[in-house]
């Protein structure tokens, strides 16, 4: 493999530059040709292509979002969408692809190894922490921490008015971010997707913190919750519950933005060498993961039919410590 095609696709996440920066070193390390792809899959079918140096990452470590742009395309969901990307890739003599996204990006990959026998390994770059085969997906470190610090802060104003606040996190359908922030954040009740909570429920827990004398509450709820948004949840419980004031703040994008942590850095910077000498030794159709420290490669149909699920002991914390 000479050649190698590199970019970014779905969601943005903070260290996906790290990856890149990862990438394109250890390539050139290898006496790889790198080539940079614009806008993910956009970008692919457009022959949008950029040949990357070694300064052509640097001062990219410490930054947000990603110098390769991102996309979510539709065309690539087409099987034409995805013959015309191989014929670019073809004219471009691009021989291996590194695509750094989450489940989705990877499909696309699969599916283009599935159509056009491309070689490939993914690198899982989400906020979400939603993909199995690897402990932790890059950006999710740096998400989780910057819902922590608004979870702080709305601390701060709760407390000065004994409000009830109901903060709603990213995650699509993980819990991931939620669970973890609501136990660094002190939340009295987290509603992940990955588990039934009612208003009832949620109503006894809140009457029980009332009448320990609690002068403020957080609820975290996961965007992708079963009970509804945070807003349709603050509405009914308000509804039934005049203790506390009830507010909402919806953290949205600021999650997906910002430095990333020292923790996304350095996963980004393993997972990135690790894809190079992934495909170099001859891994195709893979994920690379990170699993109790160790490099591992995750064959697409094995991972993407396991379901990855929120460790229970997160659950069991969060409840013992919330009382
Ligand atoms: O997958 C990352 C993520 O930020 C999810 O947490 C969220 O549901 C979604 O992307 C938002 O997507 P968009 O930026 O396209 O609105």
């Amino acid at each position: 493999m000479k050649r190698i095609g590199v970019f970014t696709s779905g969601g943005d996440a903070p260290g996906m530059n790290a990856a890149i920066r990862a990438v394109v070193r250890a390539g050139i390390f290898y006496k790889k040709e790198i080539i940079g792809i614009y806008r993910g899959y956009e970008g692919m079918i457009e022959g949008d292509f950029v040949p990357m140096e070694v300064r052509s990452v640097s001062n990219i470590l410490q930054r947000g979002g990603t110098m390769l742009k991102s996309a979510r395309s539709k065309e690539f969901l087409t099987k034409e969408g995805r013959t015309k990307a191989f014929e670019q890739l073809k004219k471009m003599k691009i021989d291996g692809l590194i695509g750094i996204g989450g489940d989705g990006s990877f499909a696309g990959m699969h599916h283009l190894y599935l159509e056009h026998k491309m070689p490939y390994v993914c690198i899982p770059g989400t906020i979400d922490n939603d993909i199995p085969g690897t402990d932790f997906t890059i950006g999710y470190d740096t998400a989780t921490n910057t819902a922590v610090n608004a979870i702080d802060k709305i601390r701060d104003t709760a407390l000065s008015h004994n409000r009830l606040f109901f903060i709603e996190v990213m995650g699509r359908d993980s819990g991931y971010i939620a669970i973890n922030s609501g136990i660094a954040g002190g939340a009295v009740a987290i509603i992940i997707p990955e588990e039934e909570t009612s208003i009832e429920e949620l109503i006894e827990k809140l009457d029980a913190s009332g009448s320990q004398n609690k002068t403020s509450s957080l609820v975290i709820v996961a965007e992708g919750g079963k009970s509804g948004s945070a807003m349709e949840i603050a509405k009914k419980v308000q509804e039934r519950f005049s203790y506390f004031d009830t507010k909402v703040t919806i953290l949205g994008h600021l999650q997906r933005g910002g430095t990333p942590t020292y923790f996304d850095r350095v996963l980004a910077s393993k997972m990135g060498v690790a894809a190079i000498e992934g495909l170099e030794a001859g891994q195709t159709d893979v994920m690379v993961g990170i699993v109790h420290k160790e490099v591992i490669f995750n064959k697409f149909d094995e991972i993407m039919s396991q379901p990855k699920d929120i460790h229970k002991d997160d659950l069991r914390i969060a409840k013992i410590l919330s009382i």
